[in-house]
């Protein structure tokens, strides 16, 4: 069966970006006949400046939401990161396996050490390390898809060297994964500046729609979105109008449709983003009114994370074990 394995890190509030990007593959890989492991990568967030009580609340607020877009953890495993140590384990011997060049070259850690540094914050020793410890998710669980959106493809590769190289020095211990990313919207941008991803750190930002975010606030952003100048119409070019065409992207995710197709049926973006925010107003009310729901009962979420981290552990522990030992390490 398909192993099937991603992960979402609690830094900020979970973004439009992650649920067209991410979130809904997993939903639908839940209802395959699939061995699929879900995981809110704790550890993760520790990696740039954080306050401690944030990243408990955001991390259970993103296993709760989780399961209000449709995971069921009857037929998935959800789970926090830090709750299964194999990961912390499996990642020393990772990188006891990588280069300090390739980790270096890693279009994330040079984006968010350059932000670090200009902010007068040291960089942590942990953003360099960061796409180790992600790679430690994916093989302790022998994955062999990751759904995940376009900004984590270069990570992905790297666990897939790092795989291919550990099984040649020590013998076969790690499946080879591979990432898997969504049709469209596999990089969604941000709705002010359609040049940069839409991501969840920048919290107040307005060019990011939260799924949280209530009809209103999702109209009003959505409505102010950064359109392109020119006058040749509603026409899909993602290099020449990046604006109108992740609205256009926004709007084929939502609808199923083809995004350069959907172009044709609107001569002025006024009625282009009254349907976009339409479209992800409805795609979002569920998943906000069942989050509404499960936030008032934390004692099912709890259950859930627990039961969770019990099979997740059961599956890793062997994986890692067998690493210990190809790699030189006496049992214990
Ligand atoms: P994170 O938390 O930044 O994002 C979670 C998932 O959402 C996708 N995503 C997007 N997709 C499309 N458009 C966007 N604007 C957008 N923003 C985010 C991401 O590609 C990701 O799939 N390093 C990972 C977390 C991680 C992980 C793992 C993922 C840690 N270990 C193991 C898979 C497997 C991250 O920071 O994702």
């Amino acid at each position: 069966m398909t192993r099937i394995f991603s992960g979402v890190k609690p830094t900020g509030h979970l973004t439009l970006g992650n649920y067209l990007g991410a979130v809904r593959q997993w939903v639908a890989a839940d209802q395959e006949p699939a061995d699929a492991l879900f995981c809110v990568v704790d550890l993760h967030a520790l990696t740039v400046e954080h306050d401690p009580a944030r990243v408990r609340r955001l991390s259970r607020q993103a296993a709760t939401l989780l399961l209000a877009a449709g995971l069921d953890p009857r037929r998935c495993t959800l789970f926090v990161q830090s709750h299964v140590d194999e990961h912390a384990r499996l990642a020393y011997l990772l990188e006891c396996t990588a280069t300090d060049g390739e980790v270096r070259r890693m279009i994330q850690y040079r984006e968010k050490a350059a932000a670090a540094r200009a902010s007068g914050d040291g960089v942590r020793l942990s953003l360099l390390t960061y796409p180790v410890l992600m790679a430690a998710d994916i093989l302790a669980y022998r994955t062999d898809e990751v759904p995940v959106g376009e900004d984590q493809r270069q990570h992905v590769e790297l666990t897939r060297d790092l795989a291919v190289r550990f099984n040649q020095r020590y013998g076969h211990t790690f499946a080879v994964p591979k990432a898997t990313l969504p049709v469209v919207a596999a990089r969604v941008m941000d709705l002010q500046e359609p040049t940069s991803k839409m991501g969840k750190s920048g919290d107040a930002g307005p060019g990011v729609v939260f799924m949280l975010d209530e009809p209103g606030v999702i109209r009003k952003k959505v409505m102010r979105a950064v359109t392109d100048s020119g006058d040749g119409g509603v026409v899909y070019d993602r290099d020449a109008r990046p604006g109108v065409a992740n609205l256009l992207d926004i709007l084929g995710a939502c609808t199923g449709a083809e995004p350069a197709a959907l172009a044709d049926g609107y001569s002025g973006y006024g009625a282009l983003k009254r349907d976009v925010a339409e479209a992800v107003v409805e795609l979002l009310r569920p998943v906000r009114e069942r989050h509404a729901e499960l936030a008032a009962d934390p004692g099912t979420v709890e259950r859930v994370l627990r039961e969770g981290a019990g099979r997740a552990r059961e599956v890793a522990r062997p994986v890692v074990d067998a690493a210990y030992r190809a790699i030189g390490l006496l049992e214990p």
